[in-house]
């Protein structure tokens, strides 16, 4: 077990999809981070799908670790999975001991087959037409009765949504949903607010996430310091083992 453990260890990282936001401005998006989801409404809706206390965590592209030590305050154990380098640094440093923190992606994970109860990726892209190898992995680590839970954003739903398909012209969210759909997973959609402690803060992270012409209209749309973004939780459970 330790071998085989140690040989996907050292598997190299699939490619990553580039994700700018973070990679360029990791500390504009910790600002984000912290304005997301204001209400605590993602990790609401998560808790009730899968209560994690006690269990083995597992977060796909888990970026600079934010929400790895939220895991960590009650599960029996926490590890993210990131394939960029410097975020797998930012992570560790962050973690500090209270979660392990492995360079990988989504379709090669470095984990043994069924050592976790919930396998979490938060705004992960990299999970939609397309991704089934990095689904075929999550099935591969979840034990039986485990969940997989893909949390991202819902381009349906503006105003955030409507700013997101003005730089991304060719995305198709029924297609998405569709294929979630199809692959077995539920869907919830989850409204959330995003409240920063001031503009400059705002401005500063519409300007990560968008175009210069779409950021500059959103922050003549915006009023005051926070806005509405919805999100999608998919959810699919790994089927437990029956007794004959
Ligand atoms: C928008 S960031 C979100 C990071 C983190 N989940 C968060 O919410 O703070 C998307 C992350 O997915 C990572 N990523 C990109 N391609 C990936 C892949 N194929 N497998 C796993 N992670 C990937 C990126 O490097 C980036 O850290």
């Amino acid at each position: 077990m330790i071998d085989a453990f140690r040989r996907v260890v050292a598997a190299e990282p699939d490619p990553a999809i580039p994700s700018p936001n973070i990679w360029k401005w990791p500390d504009v998006y910790e600002r984000e981070n912290r304005a997301q989801d204001a209400e605590g409404a993602i990790w609401a809706a998560l808790r009730e799908v899968v209560p994690w206390d006690g269990l083995d965590v597992l977060d796909v592209g888990c970026g600079d670790g934010f929400h790895l030590p939220v895991f960590a305050a009650g599960a029996a154990s926490v590890t993210g999975v990131e394939p960029h380098a410097p975020l797998v640094e930012r992570a560790r440093a962050r973690v500090d001991g209270q979660a392990r923190v492995f360079r990988g992606g989504a379709a090669a994970l470095p984990l043994p087959d069924a050592s976790a109860d919930l396998v979490h990726a938060r705004t992960a892209y990299f999970f939609g037409p397309g991704c089934e190898p990095g689904l075929a992995e999550a099935q591969r680590v979840l034990r039986p009765g485990g969940a997989l839970a893909i949390v991202d954003l819902d381009a349906t739903a503006p105003p955030y949504g409507r700013w997101m398909r003005a730089d991304l012209p060719r995305y198709d969210p029924a297609r998405v949903e569709a294929f979630f759909e199809r692959a077995g997973f539920s869907m919830r959609r989850v409204p959330t607010i995003w409240r920063f402690p001031d503009r400059a803060t705002l401005e500063a992270v519409l300007r990560i996430e968008f175009s210069r012409g779409v950021a500059e209209r959103a922050i003549a749309e915006t009023t005051g310091v926070e806005f509405p973004v919805r999100y999608r939780l998919h959810v699919r459970r790994k089927d437990p083992i029956t007794p004959e």
